[in-house]
């Protein structure tokens, strides 16, 4: 039971995410057979979408498209793809040249439709300057929070990924008091302390994850991106399901309780996947869960 081992690392320096669909009457095998060849799972992740189980016509319980929240304001956009690739380096450039050869590996059968480059901000902040990942749970905990155990050969080691790119409004952020941005999260930034009096709508009050029943623990990757003048986060969290996840984006959305997160003052979704992440054989990513 080996996990794709960047799920369980710190974050690198920089980072690349390619989103790729699958073309119609299309045979993803072979295309597929390649990528868990060349995908180490350390310096490039694979994650399936469910459009490639239903293609092939395997079981994976579990694994869904992303959610259609169709009350939810701001709108969560659901922008299911089928695969993804999350690679990972120090040199942007390489991040490129790699991408490249993955993609003709996928090719014809997959087809990239998006590539979203991140980079680590000094230590792990988001671009408002609020550290990120803090709560990330650690060692055995991480392992029990995102990596599948007990499920049988095949699945054990797997992970599902829950990818969101979110762009930021910085004329909105920066015109806040500090005070109220510190609200926003429930941190003060610059020593990250909690806010004992933080308000109900900050950001770690609708995300604790020992408040959710059953508790819901995530391992996040998050890294910022910036595009021409837009910028914002490349939000990233790993779980032995999807549903702790989809429990924290429900409570974030107002749906327990009416209060919507903070952060929706300033920031909003633009896109949102659920990958299944295979676990590591021995010389390659372990798909005999999808017969290949
Ligand atoms: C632009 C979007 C987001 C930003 C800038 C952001 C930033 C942050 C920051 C600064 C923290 C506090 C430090 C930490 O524990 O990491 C935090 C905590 C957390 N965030 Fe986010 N986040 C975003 C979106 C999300 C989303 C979409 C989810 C899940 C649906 C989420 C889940 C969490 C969780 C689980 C915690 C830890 C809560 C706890 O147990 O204390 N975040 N986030």
């Amino acid at each position: 039971m080996t996990p794709q081992t960047a799920i369980l690392e710190p974050i690198s320096d920089h980072a690349r995410h390619l989103f790729f669909d699958l073309q119609p009457a299309v045979n993803p095998r072979s295309a597929l057979r390649a990528l868990a060849a060349a995908c180490d799972g350390s310096s490039a992740v694979l994650g399936i979408g469910a459009t490639i189980v239903d293609t092939l016509r395997v079981k994976l319980p579990g694994l869904r498209g992303f959610p259609d929240l169709p009350d939810a304001r701001p709108p969560i956009p659901a922008t299911q793809h089928a695969l993804w690739l999350w690679l990972r380096g120090s040199e942007p450039g390489d991040l490129l040249l790699q991408g490249h050869a993955l993609e003709a590996l996928a090719a014809p059968a997959f087809t990239r439709v998006q590539a979203i480059d991140c980079f680590r901000h000094r230590d792990s902040r988001d671009l408002t300057g609020y550290e990120d990942g803090t709560e990330n749970p650690k060692d055995e905990a991480a392992v029990e929070a995102a990596i599948a155990q007990g499920r049988g050969v095949g699945v054990d080691g797997s992970s599902c990924a829950a990818v969101q790119q979110w762009l930021h409004d910085f004329p909105v952020f920066d015109a806040m008091p500090r005070s109220e941005q510190d609200a926003c999260f429930g941190r003060e930034r610059d020593s990250n302390e909690e806010l004992d009096d933080a308000p109900e709508s900050a950001h770690v009050k609708r995300t604790a994850q020992e408040d959710f029943e059953p508790e819901a623990f995530v391992v996040r990757r998050s890294m910022p991106w910036v595009e021409g003048a837009d910028a914002g986060l490349v939000f990233l969290a790993f779980g032995k399901s999807f549903d702790a996840y989809e429990a924290q984006l429900r409570r974030m959305t107002g749906h327990d309780d009416g209060i919507s997160d903070a952060l929706f003052g300033f920031t909003r979704p633009l896109t949102g996947g659920y990958y299944w992440c295979p676990p590591l054989g021995a010389t390659r990513i372990d798909l005999q869960t999808l017969g290949l």
